[in-house]
């Protein structure tokens, strides 16, 4: 049984190389002819823990396969994953263009009966006509069969949430179709639900939305502790003992990035315009996020009044820790200010800088350690909990700060800890 991959962005390397180590032959695709040359030769592209050593011991049992060949990805395939990018409109839709062509080469090779599967967050409607597309590019005598099969990884920990997925949605209007998919995923032993086709669709938009909700929803608490005087950390703990509600999702912070909540939130709002309703918490969500996204700016202006020729130190880039994706990540937005204010700024981040450095070039002083970064510094802000932040010895911002202001978007220091350290510190939902 063949197994192939089209695209090998995050989530596409992720499931081609889990279904590898599964035990299944797959072949993955991509058009990046670099992309897939490095690949080959066992290096990875992106930084995902644990991801490089699974790649090169299924290159090299043979079990795994990269091509920039569409055809020959198609012709001999029984299963086609689809897992390329369905990157923001300007309008905020989800921009079908790179699955549009994968299922145009897709049907133009198959050479026998396939079920092409839908990995892609797509919007409710699009895997029954990418099924209607194909009937018309397949020949008759070829049966191709569509299902929605939904990803629910997470950045930094794609190979631990495949093996240990809550659920894996598959979503078929065609039983046969559905189960077949279902056997696939048997070695991994977790939990299967199958549903319609347009159900699985929407799951992955309305699980995103309510995790998004959630930050969005303890970010504005925490918004509320400051003016009630209540310590966010306490409150969170205390609503996430709860059950029903669960302690996940409630840390409190500047706002959520990256290249999934952002985008899946705005494309749900396009997607309920057009059906013409009003989906009034979604609105809130988004919007909570980007004023949430300023804060630690505004709140540095307060303090400062202006900041320009302010020697400001970023501590963190990536929009979480254990990954160098900037993708909508607070700290992208924070700079851009920063600038705009003529600030002298130097910035740290464990695996970030260099994405940041594509971005941002020389307007910033990229430093090689927490140390360097804040050497001379006015100002601090803290965007990603990378565990050398964390960690850090709060004596050492005393030692080499002017003056040692620290704003802290991610809560990372006990208030008693930072006040001993002599530092001014200002943090998200707690007494400054
Ligand atoms: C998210 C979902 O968690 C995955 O289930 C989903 O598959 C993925 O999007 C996707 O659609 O591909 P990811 O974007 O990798 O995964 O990152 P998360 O770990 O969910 O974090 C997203 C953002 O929320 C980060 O900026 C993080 O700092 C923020 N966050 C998270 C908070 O501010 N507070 C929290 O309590 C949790």
């Amino acid at each position: 049984m063949e197994i192939t991959i089209f695209g090998t962005g995050y989530v596409g390397l992720v499931t081609g190389v889990c279904f590898a180590e599964a035990g299944y032959n797959v072949t993955c695709f991509d058009i990046d002819e670099r992309k897939i040359t490095a690949l080959s030769q066992g290096r990875c592209p992106i930084y995902e823990p644990g991801l490089e050593e699974m790649l090169k011991r299924n290159l090299e049992n043979g079990r795994l396969q990269f091509t920039y060949d569409s055809r020959l990805a198609s012709k001999n395939a029984d299963y086609i994953f689809i897992a390329v990018g369905t990157p923001e409109n300007e309008d905020g839709s989800a921009n079908l263009e790179f699955l549009e062509d994968a299922v145009d080469q897709i049907g133009k090779y198959l050479s026998r009966d396939a079920v092409i599967i839908i990995k892609s967050t797509v919007p409710v409607g699009t895997n029954q006509r990418i099924y209607q597309k194909l009937q018309g590019i397949v020949p008759d005598n070829i049966q191709v069969k569509v299902v929605s099969n939904p990803e629910f990884l997470r950045e930094g920990s794609g190979i631990l949430d495949t093996f240990h997925a809550d659920r894996i949605v598959i979503g078929a209007d065609d039983n046969e179709a559905g189960r077949a998919v279902a056997d696939l995923y048997k070695p991994f032993g977790r939990p299967i639900l199958q549903t319609d086709v347009r159900s699985a669709e929407l799951i992955k938009y309305a699980s995103n939305a309510f995790l998004a909700t959630k930050i969005s929803f303890i970010n504005e608490v925490a918004n509320l502790c400051e003016h009630t005087g209540a310590n966010i950390e306490d409150v969170a703990k205390g609503m996430g003992m709860d059950v029903r509600i669960g302690s996940q999702f409630l840390r409190a912070g500047i706002g959520y990035g990256g290249s999934c909540f952002p985008k899946d939130t705005k494309a749900l709002e396009k997607l309920t315009e057009d059906y013409e309703y009003d989906f009034k918490i979604l609105r809130s969500v988004i919007e909570v996020n980007s004023r949430q996204k300023q804060q630690l700016f505004e709140k540095a202006r307060e303090l400062f009044g202006n900041l320009q020729g302010k020697r400001v130190a970023v501590l963190g880039l990536a929009f979480k820790p254990h990954t160098d994706d900037i993708r909508e990540a607070p700290a992208v937005e924070l700079i851009a200010r920063l600038i705009e204010e003529q600030a002298d700024i130097s910035v740290y981040d464990p695996a970030a800088s260099g994405n940041a450095a594509d971005l941002f070039g020389s307007r910033l002083y990229y430093a090689e350690n927490v140390d360097a970064a804040i050497k001379g510094a006015d100002i601090v802000f803290i965007v990603t909990e990378w565990p050398q932040i964390t960690q850090y010895d709060l004596e050492r911002f005393s030692l080499l700060m002017r003056e040692p202001v620290i704003f802290d978007g991610r809560n990372c220091y006990d208030l008693a800890n930072a006040e001993s350290a002599g530092l001014t510190y200002v943090s998200v939902g707690r007494k400054a």
